[in-house]
């Protein structure tokens, strides 16, 4: 049987997909699961400089963690948007796709977790498929496919995450849960009450928050931490 899917995927672009990412895949890894992580397309990099999914294997370190990233396109744009800058064609969603099925099929894998690039409905390639097109041909070759949905805390999150989520559901995608992305040490009133509000806004569960300068901690540490702030 193929490994379940967690597809992360934001309310905007910078929200913390990569540190959530990163977090859930080292909580996962704690448990003794065999995690493959999947960038199907990473933007805004040259050949060679780290990626997402560099950052993915630096927090959550490479035991029982592996990284995968499909596609590379230089300017920092949605990839329809950069692939036509450059010029050049991109691999369809539905290729990107089998590919993380061959992966999912994979003897030595748990869990694939599959980060997304911006939010929801950015197209992933030159015909507008979406991440939840991603989703849709997971599910309809048979593989278990959720969505965690990394959040801000700031004001305005409760439109952006309700409309994510709605889009989800009118998919007939499964919402696993949130995650708050990065939540100040010192939150404001905005900050404060949309705790409180973000779990009617998703219609889901909150799956945790992660502190603002989680990147910054030394990578023992926040591997440590990971259990504590997401979980699933
Ligand atoms: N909890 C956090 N702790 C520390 N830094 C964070 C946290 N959340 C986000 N950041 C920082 O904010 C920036 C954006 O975060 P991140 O790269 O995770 O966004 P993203 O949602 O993955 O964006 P993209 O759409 O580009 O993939 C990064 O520089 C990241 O290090
Ligand atoms: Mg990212």
């Amino acid at each position: 049987m193929s490994a379940p899917v967690i597809l992360v995927t934001g309310t905007d672009t910078e929200v913390g997909k990569t540190v959530t990412t990163a977090a859930v895949a080292a909580a996962l890894a704690a448990q003794g699961m065999r995690i493959a992580v999947v960038k199907p397309v990473q933007t805004g990099l040259a050949p060679g400089e780290p990626g997402d999914v560099d950052e993915v294997a630096r927090l959550a370190g490479t035991e029982g963690v592996t990284t995968h990233e499909f596609t590379r396109l230089r300017d920092p744009l949605a990839p329809d948007a950069a692939a036509r800058l450059a010029g050049t064609s991109i691999p369809t969603v539905a290729e990107h796709a089998e590919r993380v099925l061959e992966i999912a099929d994979r003897d030595d894998v748990d869990t694939v977790i599959v980060e997304g690039a911006g939010g929801l409905l950015v197209h992933l390639d030159g015909g507008g498929a979406t991440l939840a097109d991603l989703a849709i041909h997971l599910r309809d070759n048979g593989v278990r496919a959720g969505f965690v949905l990394v959040v801000a805390p700031r004001l305005g999150t409760l439109n952006v995450t309700a409309l994510t989520a709605e889009a989800l559901r009118h998919r007939g995608l499964d919402l696993i849960g949130y995650v708050v992305g990065s939540y100040p040490d010192e939150p404001g009133l905005a900050e404060r009450t949309n705790l409180d509000d973000l779990p009617n806004a998703a219609g889901a569960q909150p799956l945790g928050r992660l502190p603002e300068r989680a990147a910054q901690l030394d990578p023992n540490t926040f591997r440590n931490n990971a259990s504590k702030w997401v979980h699933l």
